[in-house]
């Protein structure tokens, strides 16, 4: 199924999703393809991401294996990757890690491995895709997962929600600084998704605790699908004149 014709068409550019092998970041890598973009399909595992890459639209998309908890790594492969496929036009920051531990458990270690991940990567996959050599000289667009434990605190989730947290306010900074150059930068607020990370998280959980969790969601919870469409919705050139929003979707949830 593609969605040409579609307002929000991409026109062929390339947009760079982390995450690509699981969860939400593969479903927005399947989404963006069937809205007519070319994928480059980001995690650490070249078999997950060969695998994923099969089930895209379309062919001539990209899989690029790297640990994003290298910082150091993270410029010169962008380089090297707009030296091979020309310029880009977007990224989508949805790997992420969790470790759910009390704040006597979250020593500087667990709460760094998540901050590495989920924003410092974040932050210098920007930084590089944003050169002018790298991006589209006429408009860009970034976008990050946070969560809606960004806006909301939960047990055992101190680190977490710092991350998160961090993320959508370094989107604000970056949309304001960007804009001159067209360049636009949102988030998306997930939240409960059905995804590995979620299955590991929910294990220790008994049933009637996964669905009173699930209960706390007017419209239940969501699928990646869910996030993805939202995703191609900020990212497609289209919708040129959003930036700096954090959009929930999150069936409901922070509505209450
Ligand atoms: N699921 C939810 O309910 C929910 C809710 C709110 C926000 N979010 C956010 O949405 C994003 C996606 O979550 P998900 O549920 O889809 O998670 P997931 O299924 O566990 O997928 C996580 C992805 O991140 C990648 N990743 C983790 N560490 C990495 C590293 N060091 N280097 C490169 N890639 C790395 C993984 O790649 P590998 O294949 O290499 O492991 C995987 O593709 C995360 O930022 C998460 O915080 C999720």
């Amino acid at each position: 199924m593609t969605a040409k014709g579609c307002f929000l068409d991409f026109g062929g550019k390339w947009v760079v999703v982390t995450g690509a092998s699981s969860g939400i970041g593969r479903a927005c890598a399947v989404e963006l393809s069937r809205h007519g973009a070319r994928v480059v399909l980001v995690g650490r595992n070249d078999a997950t991401l060969d695998d994923a890459r099969t089930s895209l639209n379309g062919d001539g998309h990209e899989v690029l294996a790297l640990d994003l908890s290298d910082l150091s790594a993270i410029g010169p492969t962008v380089a090297r990757l707009a030296k091979q496929v020309g310029r880009l036009y977007g990224l989508c920051h949805a790997a992420g890690i969790v470790v759910t531990s009390p704040l006597s458990t979250s020593t500087v270690d667990v709460v760094q491995s998540m901050m590495t991940v989920n924003v410092q990567a974040g932050l210098e996959l920007a930084r590089h895709v944003t050169r002018r050599n790298v991006m589209e000289p006429d408009a860009g667009s970034l976008l990050f997962l946070s969560s809606i434990y960004g806006r909301v605190g939960a047990a055992g989730e101190t680190g977490y929600c710092a991350t998160k947290g961090a993320i959508a306010a370094a989107v604000r900074a970056m949309a304001i600084e960007l804009a001159r150059r067209n360049i636009r930068v949102n988030s998306i607020s997930p939240g409960l998704v059905k995804t590995p990370m979620t299955d590991k998280a929910l294990g220790p959980l008994t049933s009637e605790q996964v669905s009173a969790l699930e209960q706390k969601y007017p419209l239940g919870p969501g699928t990646p699908s869910d996030v993805a469409r939202a995703a191609v919705f900020l990212l497609a050139p289209a919708t040129a004149w959003i930036t700096g929003t954090d959009l929930a979707v999150d069936g409901g949830y922070s509505a209450q």
